[in-house]
């Protein structure tokens, strides 16, 4: 007899486990579908907030069919502030407005609501840190995709974002503290196409959590990129650019992003970018960098030459103004480098291990939300910690005025597989702020800007071909 309630205990309890699994995540895509039609005029307006270039600012942009626009911003009080848009006109006849809502407060929670033409957005809310401690979520490669065959598959990879970023906000919650920023690490839509971008934005968090995006090399497939992402904060005119995407830096806390376009090879622009970065916000105590390509996992053997040619570009940088941590994607494979100096491991790096003061800098790429690889070649020797698994991943990234502590999540299983914490006590930390390959500048810069001139020309060509009306010039020979 017992044998059978023991049985028939666990017959129930599988039962149970299957539905409520099932069910949870059966109504939410139910509703994520229903709403894709029902609230068809909203998604297309791709509402979307990005940061200002600090902590007193937001961006909000969305598509409009008037250039007239405005955010009303309503304080704890209920006062409103209004915001003038700036207009973009699109290749679709239409335009990207983007108003910077300006002299926020600290720790101070503000609604807003978008409006232009006839149309008006839903009210969203949002909340302003108050010190230097702040949580953010790091993701890469979202891949959503517009692909005929299926025939929803922006709406069904735009769903696994969701999906995401509500499991990140959740375990967020569970730990005492909320989600403050989203950073991307490029390749956000895979065609580089706006009914992409629409599906990335799809979701309400997006909306009330700033995202900070940088561009892969599958946004450039179209210049759509360049039209959704309009309003960037601490832009130089870099000379040499790409037709879509620029660098822009932001400071949140106690930490500079530098959000850089690795698109662009031509490294004398992106090093004065930089050092206009740096002396505009000297005092950060950390320097965050967030760009698409995966210099040191090692897990795509073909790519290896391009990679060798990217460290050779990147390292010397990340050296000479002390990078604590660069947050990169492209090849899709989750990986935590050792402390990297001069292109060599100079300390291990060991999950769940602590550094303190690392004379160099951290590496890590995450998997793809949509597209996740287990098919690996191999690991770099500079590889401190790696897994592979076929579920997306999302990473908490605790900043504070002495310490960064990343804890990495997989969504279905819901494991932490990896987590490091970065010390420094002083804001040099170990850094030497000097890079040992700097005699090598003058010549990386002719060979940079040849290869952006080439691919830019290449560029060129398939922007015309999708009907773009691209200038010749504009960023084929720069200033
Ligand atoms: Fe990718
Ligand atoms: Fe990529």
């Amino acid at each position: 007899m017992k044998t059978f309630r023991n049985s028939f205990a666990a017959v129930l309890a599988v039962i149970m486990l299957f539905t409520c699994t099932f069910a949870a995540n059966a109504v939410s895509k139910e509703v994520w579908d229903s709403n894709w039609t029902a609230k068809q005029e909203d998604i297309n307006a791709a509402v979307v907030m990005t940061p200002g270039a600090d902590e007193t600012q937001r961006v909000i942009s969305w598509y409009s069919d008037s250039d007239n626009g405005k955010v009303v911003l309503y304080d704890i009080l209920g006062a409103d502030h209004i915001f003038n848009a700036g207009a973009t006109a699109t290749p679709d006849g239409d335009y990207r407005l983007s108003a910077t809502v300006t002299d926020l407060l600290p720790g101070r929670e503000y609604s807003y609501i978008c409006k232009s033409g006839d149309w008006e957005s839903d009210t969203y809310t949002f909340t302003t840190i108050d010190d230097a401690a702040f949580t953010a979520v790091y993701m890469t490669d979202i891949h959503v995709s517009f692909d005929k065959t299926p025939e929803n598959s922006v709406r069904d990879t735009a769903y696994n974002l969701d999906l995401v970023l509500e499991t990140a906000v959740n375990k967020a919650a569970s730990k005492g503290s909320t989600l403050d920023l989203v950073l991307s690490a490029g390749d956000q839509a895979s065609d580089g196409l706006r009914e992409e971008y629409v599906g990335v934005t799809a979701n309400k968090y997006l909306k009330e959590i700033p995202m900070a995006f940088c561009i892969g090399n599958h946004d450039r497939k179209s210049a759509d990129y360049n039209y959704f992402h309009v309003a960037k904060p601490n832009t130089i005119d870099m000379g040499l650019k790409s037709y879509t995407g620029t660098d822009y830096a932001f400071v949140k806390g106690n930490v500079l992003f530098l959000m850089i376009d690795t698109n662009n090879t031509s490294m004398a622009g992106h090093r004065e970018f930089i050092q206009n970065a740096v002396n505009t916000y000297p005092d950060t105590k950390w320097r965050v960098a967030v760009f698409h390509h995966d210099l040191y996992s090692g897990r795509i053997e073909s790519r290896e030459s391009e990679n060798a040619f990217l460290r050779l570009m990147w390292a010397p940088v990340a050296d000479e103004f002390g990078f604590d941590l660069c947050l990169t994607g492209h090849s899709h494979y989750y990986t935590i480098s050792n402390v990297m100096y001069n292109n060599k491991t100079v300390a291990p790096v060991e999950n769940g291990g602590k550094i303190t003061d690392p004379a160099g800098t951290v590496y890590m790429v995450s998997g793809s939300i949509n597209n996740p690889r287990t098919d690996a070649d191999g690991l770099s020797k500079n590889i401190g910690h790696a897994v592979l698994t076929e579920e997306k991943i999302y990473n908490l990234i605790d900043f504070s005025a002495n310490s960064i502590v990343i804890n990495s999540y997989t969504v279905e299983s819901d494991e932490c597989i990896g987590s490091l914490t970065i010390e420094k006590t002083s804001n040099a930390g170990g850094h030497s702020y000097s890079s040992p390959m700097s005699w090598l500048n003058k010549v990386i810069d002719v060979i940079s800007a040849i290869a952006c001139i080439v691919n830019n020309i290449g560029r060129y060509y398939d922007y015309t071909q999708l009907g773009f009306d691209i200038p010749l010039f504009d960023g084929l020979l720069g200033k």
